[in-house]
């Protein structure tokens, strides 16, 4: 089968699944719009929300062994599973658990860069969010080690293989490189990558934040071959306020916050909460039963890699329709003025996530006009510390962001492309 441009679900499967969602086509109050800002959040599935509010109903203590406290551990207890075997493909570590992805990355690369005695420099690269970027910079000062960043390929928007082993070396402890970019949507080759910074150094510790993939591909932490990788559930179809981790069973067994007498590679410290956890099985049921469209495979890790291979197809459809377009409406490669930027014709390394301008509008005021079209997407500026470092190392001044998710339909591209093209239009009128 021929993939290269994606395959699109059947229509009336595209509407079932956007059914599926809270809030898709409009804002109660704002109105009609397109919601093109899954990036910084996602469009949240109604089961994850009504999962979490139910189980969110009760007072139980889900630490208890009987009654419904035992009912609410079981969340906790089979949502801890389902992630890490069924999200993150992993058959052993242990699972991280915070208030924010952020937050799951700092304390992971604090474990290792605080346990492991060896080496004397860590490896990060220019595209990473925040918050990889500045744990591997933050424990490097804590340890006294060398701090180092791997730069941007600035033509396709990803970071190369080639360029990170100009970084690592048989000294180094730790490389953090994302799974995918949050502003122009490149897929990095982790397995390669890791591969490659094995060969030179086969005990360092490999890091890919996932944030921004784990809502488009497939995660594998065992054939990535890596020892932490986390996402979030709000930029993943469910809900805010938790982050997720997977650490290996090296790192988990590292000295690390707990209970004292707890055992050495449990990462929970306090109470679980398993409205969290239900939220998040909620979105792995979404995700199996893509699959079971498409498949016989009855085990859960087969059918949700089934499901996000299928989610992650339908979103290339959509990608190359937006940049080509169709004979009714140009695409963002052929309309005046627009330039998408780290454009590259191969998209099987990208995910749904497009950073581009309109030559002649300021970027901010971009933004506004297309909320007043009733489109929703974001601004990434040298301005904000969040995409500073990012938008230089691609060589740019900013961004728009546009982020549509796999529920959307061509028409809600074909849309948003008449919309751009009057928005351009404007600028030379
Ligand atoms: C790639 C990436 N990593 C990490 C994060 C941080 O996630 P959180 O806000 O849950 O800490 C984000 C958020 O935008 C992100 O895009």
């Amino acid at each position: 089968m021929d993939t290269e441009h994606g395959i699109l679900f059947s229509d009336e499967y595209q509407k079932s699944l956007k059914e599926q969602f809270y809030y898709a086509d409009e804002d109660p109050v704002h109105g009609p719009r397109l919601f093109f800002e899954n990036s910084g959040g996602s469009l949240r599935l109604k089961k994850a929300v009504e999962a979490k509010c139910a189980v969110e109903q009760f007072p139980d203590c889900p630490e208890r062994v009987r009654g419904r406290g035992l009912e609410l551990q079981a969340y906790v207890k089979n949502g801890t599973k389902e992630i890490l075997e069924v999200v993150f493909g992993a058959s052993g570590g242990a699972l991280l658990t915070e208030l924010s992805a952020s937050q799951s990355m700092y304390q992971a690369v604090g474990a290792i860069m605080e346990n492991v005695k060896w080496g004397t420099n860590a490896v990060t690269s220019s595209l990473e969010h925040p918050s990889a970027h500045d744990a591997v910079e933050y424990y490097c000062g804590k340890t006294g080690r060398e701090f180092r960043v791997v730069p941007a390929n600035k033509t396709t928007g990803g970071i190369d293989p080639d360029e990170v082993m100009k970084y690592v070396d048989k000294d180094t402890c730790l490389l953090s490189i994302m799974a995918a970019s949050n502003i122009s949507g490149n897929i990095m080759d982790i397995k390669e990558i890791a591969r490659r910074a094995k060969e030179v150094n086969p005990d360092i510790y490999i890091v890919s934040d996932a944030v921004q993939h784990a809502p488009h591909a497939v995660i594998d932490v065992e054939d990535w071959d890596v020892d932490v990788a986390n996402f979030a559930p709000y930029k993943f179809f469910g809900i805010r306020g938790c982050g997720y981790a997977y650490v290996s069973d090296r790192v988990a067994r590292m000295p690390h916050h707990k209970l004292i007498h707890k055992d050495a590679d449990v990462w929970s410290l306090g109470t679980p909460a398993p409205a969290d956890f239900a939220a998040m099985m909620a979105v792995i049921d979404y995700v199996c039963a893509i699959g079971e469209q498409f498949s016989d495979a009855s085990d859960r890790r087969s059918l949700y890699i089934e499901g996000m291979n299928r989610i992650h197809l339908q979103e290339r459809a959509l990608l190359f329709r937006m940049l080509e377009g169709t004979s009714e409406v140009p695409g963002l490669r052929h309309i005046d003025r627009v330039e998408v930027y780290v454009d590259m014709e191969d998209l099987t390394c990208k995910d749904l996530i497009i950073a581009m301008g309109i030559k002649g509008i300021e970027y901010s005021e971009c933004v506004q006009r297309y909320l007043d079209h009733g489109v929703t997407v974001f601004e990434r500026l040298s301005s904000s510390m969040y995409s500073k470092r990012i938008v230089e190392a691609l060589g740019i001044e900013g961004a728009i962001r546009v982020s549509p998710l796999h529920c959307n339909s061509t028409e809600d591209i074909d849309r948003f492309l008449s919309i751009t093209k009057e928005i351009a239009e404007s600028v030379s009128r």
